[in-house]
């Protein structure tokens, strides 16, 4: 199959629209990552996108939408929900909502009472999505087990000849996934962290809400997961280790031409760039979380690089989705130092 690239026009987005509708795969911009589209209500179109990413099939599917009126007759729409939506949409927030039975196909909900919806920023694909005129199901444009993409590129690499065309709206701006909170569990509970944050949640809910993926211990009551969360993820195929910057000095010594270092631009200052492969993080939490995955994805193809050291980052904020998807992709290895090396 050929994989159409399609521009962010008017007539381009009608075209993407209208291969929804026949039944056919297509990658749509999103302000986090690029997703997988397909018509949510069509199971041969569902499936193609499972065969697409190579992802599991118990791995259940978020159901995207351009307005939220596309949702009502699938879920049921709890006053919390409503709260969270009018604040968070259309944004980086997933919800999860007990579904109307029987409206939802087994083969997006993974055979769960519950499903994952969301409304991206990008307005390119809201219009796609409402001129199609169905949810479509979207999970992240890659290759399961690798990096999501955030680019068309990106896309490309993993998708083509896979899918029938790719929206290209440019680099998206979050370049983490959206945060997921499951209303359905006794408490509302994050399965998965990106920008909106525990604190911004609890601030419009007015109450607690759990955070499933923290290290600290769950109440037995309370374990919900993402079912994708026990898959590998975010994994490039070479060896990722996360480093300190308190430890850079003595990252510094023991680099060799074989390893790269992902950082912020605070720290590649001290090094020779033509010397020592390097990938800009930028300044700050926000542009490393958009930067971070095109970094990974980058030295994944440079034959010469074995290792990737990645900067961690402070632990608050869009830093806490940053650090777990780094966290994931070295299979939490750390960087320890001289001392102890
Ligand atoms: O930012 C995003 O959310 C991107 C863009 C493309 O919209 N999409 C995305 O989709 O990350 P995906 O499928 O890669 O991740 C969805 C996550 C998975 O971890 C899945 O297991 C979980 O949401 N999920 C989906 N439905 C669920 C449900 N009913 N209950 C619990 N977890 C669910
Ligand atoms: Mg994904």
């Amino acid at each position: 199959m050929e994989t159409k690239t399609l521009n962010n026009s008017t007539k381009a987005i009608e075209v993407a629209a209208k291969l929804l509708q026949s039944g056919e795969v297509v990658a749509f911009p999103t302000e986090t990552v690029y997703g997988l589209g397909a018509d949510a209500t069509n199971d041969e179109a569902v499936k193609k996108v499972f065969v697409a990413k190579g992802r599991p099939s118990d791995n259940p599917l978020i159901m995207t939408v351009g307005a939220i009126e596309q949702l009502q007759p699938y879920v049921e729409l709890t006053a919390q929900a409503k709260e969270l939506m009018t604040v968070f949409w259309p944004g980086s927030l997933t919800i999860i909502l007990p579904i109307k039975t029987g409206m939802v196909s087994m083969l997006v909900t993974g055979g769960l009472e519950t499903a994952a919806v969301r409304m991206p920023a990008n307005q390119v694909t809201r219009q796609m999505i409402r001129l199609a005129g169905v949810p479509i199901v979207g999970p992240s444009a890659n290759t399961s087990g690798k990096p999501s993409p955030t680019t068309a590129a990106h896309v490309k690499h993993d998708m083509a000849g896979k899918i029938a065309a790719i929206v290209d709206d440019g680099p998206t701006q979050v370049g983490v996934e959206s945060t997921v909170v499951d209303l359905t569990a006794k408490r509302p509970t994050i399965l998965r962290t990106g920008a909106v944050s525990q604190g911004d949640l609890e601030q419009v809910l007015k109450t607690e809400v759990i955070d499933a993926t923290s290290q600290k211990a769950l109440p037995a009551d309370q374990v919900p997961k993402a079912p994708g969360m026990k898959y590998r993820h975010y994994a490039p195929d070479k060896e990722v280790v996360m480093f300190d910057p308190l430890d850079w000095q003595d990252l510094q010594r023991v680099l060799t031409t074989s390893d790269a270092v992902m950082a912020e631009d605070a720290l590649l200052m001290g090094i020779d760039a033509r010397k020592q492969a390097s990938w800009s993080l930028g300044t700050g939490l926000e542009q490393a979380s958009e930067n971070l995955f095109a970094g990974l994805r980058y030295f994944d193809d440079q034959s010469v690089i074995k290792r990737i050291y990645v900067e961690s980052m402070p632990d608050m904020g869009i830093g806490k989705a940053y650090n777990n998807r780094l966290g994931k992709a070295s299979g939490g290895r750390l960087f320890q130092g001289l001392d102890s090396e």
